[in-house]
């Protein structure tokens, strides 16, 4: 790979400043200073230091794939199909595993990757990543069950779920949006406010969507700024 590609790609600036950095004297590859922006590097073998830090060189993989119903979202499960049986070979060699879970029985928008630390900040609340989820229900929700919902409906078992968006589409159909995912949250909220999930699909994670994978169980590779998105 070229050296000033790499760098883009791990974040060091877009291609021009990455062209400064390199013409400033501030790349090393194998201890020698680099001024050739396009000289290729190893990315297996040779230790590329910028300002005395040394670039993590392991290659990093991104995807977004169109989960269908019937698959346990698991690298393996003794019992049932998962998530990985579906993925093209190449991906499988790539050592991704999916950022957080979808139920069995839930469609839509799924993450993968390597990259433990980014896969991490998605999933983790503080980093309030809102999740939009096209939801069919049997039963009707009532007013003040919506209400609940809006404002931090509180589950059963004690479970709090923090305040939701709820878009009600017909009588029985709704957009959610929670920045949450505790176990069967949706459905369970819909439970609470009186209905009972008979469709599942998660639509958007943060500003990724399922444009471009719209058919059930593709998958590509994110972009770039799919990718940074998360990172602010
Ligand atoms: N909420 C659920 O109940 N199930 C999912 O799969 C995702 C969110």
């Amino acid at each position: 790979m070229r050296l000033d590609k790499l760098l883009a790609n791990k974040a060091y600036g877009s291609r021009k400043e990455v062209h400064q950095i390199i013409k400033d004297k501030r790349v090393t590859i194998n201890g020698e200073i680099c001024t050739k922006k396009d000289i290729h590097v190893n990315i297996d073998t040779d230790i590329i230091v910028v300002d005395g830090q040394v670039v993590n060189t392991t290659q990093q993989y991104y995807i977004k794939f169109h989960k269908p119903k019937g698959y346990v979202t698991a690298v393996e499960d003794a019992n049932h199909p998962v998530v990985m049986d579906l993925l093209p070979p190449e991906y499988l060699k790539m050592g991704v595993v999916p950022v957080g879970r979808l139920d069995k029985d839930t469609e839509g928008l799924l993450l993968l990757t390597n990259d433990g630390v980014w896969g991490h900040s998605i999933i983790n609340g503080n980093k309030h990543v809102p999740k939009v989820y096209y939801v069919e229900f049997e039963g009707e929700l009532s007013e003040e069950g919506i209400n609940r919902i809006k404002e931090g409906i509180l589950l059963g078992d004690g479970t709090h779920c923090k305040p939701a968006i709820i878009e009600p589409l017909t009588v029985h159909s709704v957009n959610i949006t929670i920045e949450e995912g505790k176990y069967h949250q949706v459905k369970r909220m819909i439970g609470a406010a009186g209905g009972s999930v008979t469709y599942l699909k998660r639509l958007t994670i943060g500003h990724v969507d399922l444009s471009g994978i719209e058919d059930i169980g593709s998958v590509m590779d994110l972009t770039i700024d799919d990718i940074e998105g998360f990172k602010k």
